[in-house]
């Protein structure tokens, strides 16, 4: 069968035969947004997966990376969160670290504890051996990524001016995401290869800035530099915009999030199959940081609390043990389900290459369809 064709800059550049990459996504309790199957889907089906490494120890992402490479032969990249963003070294037990929010923020403290007893939810803790993101255990993880020689490194939050000479004299290739014209400025000095602007409606953390206003003013920004559009993108109509937009390519997350190979389990996939646009909204309650995700009960006990989010990584430790409770007691509603407004859009459950193909062969059309609209009236 004919396959149809949207070839770009990125694709030439990173040998891959659609600009579509799937977005770094983290693990969270017990769910994996990026699993091996995922990246490897993704990249065989002509896009490039990109495994999201949060929480995870070098171990873990040694075996994750070994496992895409049995499972294609095709470029893949890694997502990680950079050092100069992450926890101080020394809170990065976290048996430490809760026993210091019970002192210096009770009233913290004392919201999970209220909530846990509303919902009728266990006590729980998150064992120590689980990685908090501190500046070592990245440094450590990106460590892993020059050893196995990977494809493309995907900096999230902060910069990568550390990373990128060092990538490139290894023949890797370096995106950074900004989610302001500022950020993708500074990425630029930085060396990276491409940006990735990512718009306010992305599931996650994301910014303030909403994707059609921020893609075409970081692409004058930061030109001749390539610039590649994420946040609500999920289908080919989207991805048309995009590239006229000025973008190279699209970063995809929730659309794949509901995909057959992610591992967040069949409920918490049909929670964001279900919900509509106006169900996801941004908050600071898990990890201390604004992310998008489903709304629930404790969201928006949080937001009425009026509390400010503790500093890194107190919150998100507090809110491990709480979300570890929820999955405990069967509720994942009341966990973080991260997702992005495009989940109004989102029906079913597909396989990657089936994302994929839907996604161009839509672009194709809607391509198609815009040329028709166009012309010169002969006045006669
Ligand atoms: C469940 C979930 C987990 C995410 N985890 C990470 C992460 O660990 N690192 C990261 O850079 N971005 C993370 N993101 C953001 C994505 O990389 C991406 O920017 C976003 O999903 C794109 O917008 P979209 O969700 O509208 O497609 C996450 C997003 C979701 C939905």
């Amino acid at each position: 069968m004919a396959r149809p064709v949207l070839r770009t800059w990125l694709c030439d550049f990173l040998g891959i035969e659609y600009p579509i990459m799937l977005a770094g996504m983290g693990t969270l309790t017990g769910k994996i947004c990026t699993p091996p199957e995922l990246v490897a889907a993704v990249s065989e089906a002509g896009g490039i997966g990109v495994l999201g490494t949060t929480s995870m120890t070098p171990d873990v992402l040694t075996e994750n990376i070994r496992e895409i490479r049995r499972l294609t032969s095709r470029p893949f990249g890694v997502d990680m969160l950079l050092p100069e963003r992450v926890a101080k070294d020394a809170m990065s037990v976290r048996s430490q670290a809760r026993a210091q929010i019970r002192e210096r923020y009770p009233k913290h403290w004392a919201f999970m504890q209220s909530m846990r007893k509303e919902l009728n939810l266990p006590d729980a803790v998150v064992g120590d051996e689980k990685a908090i993101n501190v500046a070592s255990t990245q440094m450590a993880l990106a460590e892993v990524c020059f050893r196995e020689k990977i494809d493309l490194f995907a900096a999230a939050l902060g910069a990568p001016d550390w990373l990128a000479p060092r990538a490139r004299a290894q023949g890797m290739k370096v995106l950074a995401l900004a989610g302001n014209v500022r950020h993708a400025v500074r990425h630029r000095k930085a060396g990276v290869d491409f940006v990735v602007a990512t718009g306010t409606e992305a599931g996650g953390h994301t910014g303030k800035v909403a994707t059609m206003p921020l893609v075409p003013q970081v692409v004058d920004a930061v030109s001749p530099l390539p610039v590649v559009a994420g946040g609500g993108i999920g289908d080919g109509r989207q991805m048309a915009a995009a590239l006229a937009l000025g973008a190279v390519g699209v970063w995809v997350g929730t659309a794949f999030l509901v995909s057959e190979e992610s591992q967040i389990g069949d409920r918490a996939k049909d929670l964001l199959i279900a919900a509509e646009s106006g169900d996801v909204d941004t908050h600071t309650l898990y990890t201390g940081k604004s992310m998008r995700g489903l709304k629930n009960r404790v969201t928006d006990a949080w937001l009425a609390s009026g509390l400010e989010a503790m500093p890194l990584p107190f919150q998100k430790v507090m809110m491990d043990d709480f979300q570890l409770s929820a999955h405990l007691a069967g509720q994942i509603e009341f966990e973080a389900n991260p997702g992005g407004q495009i989940t109004g859009m989102l029906k079913q459950r597909k396989p990657a290459a089936a994302i994929v193909r839907d996604m161009v062969e839509l672009a194709n059309e809607t391509i198609g369809r815009l040329d028709g609209l166009r012309g010169i009236a002969k006045h006669s």
